[in-house]
């Protein structure tokens, strides 16, 4: 089975990870998903949806659909997790949304929770590594920090949604941006929509 890593951290934009995970439970993936502890009151605050429902609901729709995909649950503060370690294969890591605090304790080597440690481990083992980071405005240490993450091989993906596939809904504005997310890992979902020039 496919393995990817999907990260939370507590940037705005918390409906942008419920959508990327719940397009990867349609295919063929076990997902490794952590949570840093800012990133569950913020989807709290925002989605009005906490990580234990939010997994109890997915774990549902995963037996009542028969879907394909896996979840598999990590805590931030556990550096024993398998997928702190280079030796468990995985296709890569998504850190959706991405703060600018993550991205700055990656690009400085110095964070100390799971997350970190896991997309540093993606970075030394070459594998894909996707930051949907969301600030505004970005200031020059942001910058900095994104510039020197993208010249180690992190795709930085800001969370800024396209409306020409003219989305009616917030729902389907964050599907749209989280399944182009997922396209560099070869992954189409049902709402990538491709540009034709007959459009
Ligand atoms: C409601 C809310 C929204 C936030 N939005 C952002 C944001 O969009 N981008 C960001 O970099 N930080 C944002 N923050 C600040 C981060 O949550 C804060 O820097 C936190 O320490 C990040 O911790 P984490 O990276 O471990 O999740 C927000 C905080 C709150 C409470």
């Amino acid at each position: 089975m496919r393995r990817i890593i999907a990260a939370v951290t507590g940037a705005s934009g918390s409906i942008y990870a419920v959508k990327l995970i719940e397009a990867l439970m349609q295919a063929d993936i076990e997902i490794h998903l952590v949570f840093s502890d800012t990133a569950k009151k913020v989807m709290l605050y925002e989605t009005k949806e906490s990580l234990p429902d939010l997994a109890e609901r997915l774990d549902k729709r995963i037996k009542s659909d028969n879907l394909p995909g896996r979840i598999i649950h990590h805590e931030n503060s556990n550096m024993f997790s398998s997928i702190a370690s280079g030796s468990f294969r995985t296709e890569g890591m998504i850190i959706i949304p991405c703060t600018m605090a993550c991205a700055g304790r990656i690009a400085s080597c110095s964070g100390s929770a799971l997350i970190e440690r896991t997309a540093d481990v993606c970075l030394k083992e070459k594998r894909p590594l996707v930051l949907a980071v969301r600030e505004t405005p970005l200031n020059l240490v942001h910058l900095k920090n994104l510039t020197s993450l993208c010249e180690a091989g992190a795709v930085i993906y800001p969370a800024m949604p396209s409306f020409y596939s003219k989305p009616e809904t917030i729902g389907e504005l964050a599907e749209n941006f989280s399944s182009r997310i997922l396209e560099p890992f070869g992954i189409l979902t049902k709402n990538y929509k491709e540009w034709s020039e007959n459009e």
